[in-house]
């Protein structure tokens, strides 16, 4: 990592390779990791400052903080313009831990009423819509099914990933209309370094 990386982003890091050398089990990691992101990296004053100058990930982006060389897990940034709206999908297996750093935004669960998948067809149904607000993050099991919505600000997320999902895996992807089903790479990585 770069000397002159974020020291609340070395800590988060840090402490993320000592979960994941204690424990063997991705949910245990992402629930200690899920602590940790709200008590210690959402709160520092210096990444909420610095994520007001991120660039926008329209059109399918994220940026890309890191990849864990050894333990595989990877930590990614997300920023929405006002009025975003986002799309219904899952992460296959892996889990994500998905922290907002700035702005509001909602955050919808739904489940499958009827599941066809070789059909391409999964009905779905919306079961909860909870606020987010930034210094809390969300904890998205394998194959849940969710959408992020931004609101009428600029919204900034940290998001964390269990493993790498893009080029390696597919997702699932839903339209809550149509019941239409497929499945897609995840979003396009860019990297971006948090340096002060
Ligand atoms: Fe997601």
């Amino acid at each position: 990592m770069d000397k002159n990386t974020l020291p609340a982003f070395k800590k988060f890091v840090n402490d993320l390779r000592k979960i994941w050398s204690e424990n063997t089990d991705d949910g245990d990691r992402m629930k200690r990791a899920h602590l940790l992101m709200e008590n210690e990296l959402l709160v520092d004053p210096a990444l909420r400052e610095h994520c007001k100058n991120w660039p926008s990930t329209e059109g399918r982006k994220n940026l890309l903080f890191y990849t864990d060389p050894n333990y595989g897990f990877v930590i990614n940034g997300v920023v929405r313009v006002p009025g975003r709206t986002g799309s219904v999908h899952d992460h296959a297996d892996g889990w994500v831990l998905y922290g907002l750093l700035d702005g509001t935004e909602s955050l919808e669960r739904f489940r499958a009423v009827e599941s066809r998948k070789e059909d391409g067809y999964v009905k779905v149904e919306l079961v909860s819509d909870t606020k987010g607000e930034a210094g809390k993050a969300d904890l998205v099991p394998p194959y849940d099914i969710h959408a992020e919505q931004g609101s009428k600000v600029r919204s900034v997320a940290v998001i964390l990933r269990s493993r790498v999902l893009v080029g390696e895996v597919m997702q699932g992807r839903y339209n809550r209309d149509t019941g239409e089903y497929y499945e897609g790479s995840g979003p396009e990585q860019i990297p971006y370094q948090l340096t002060a």
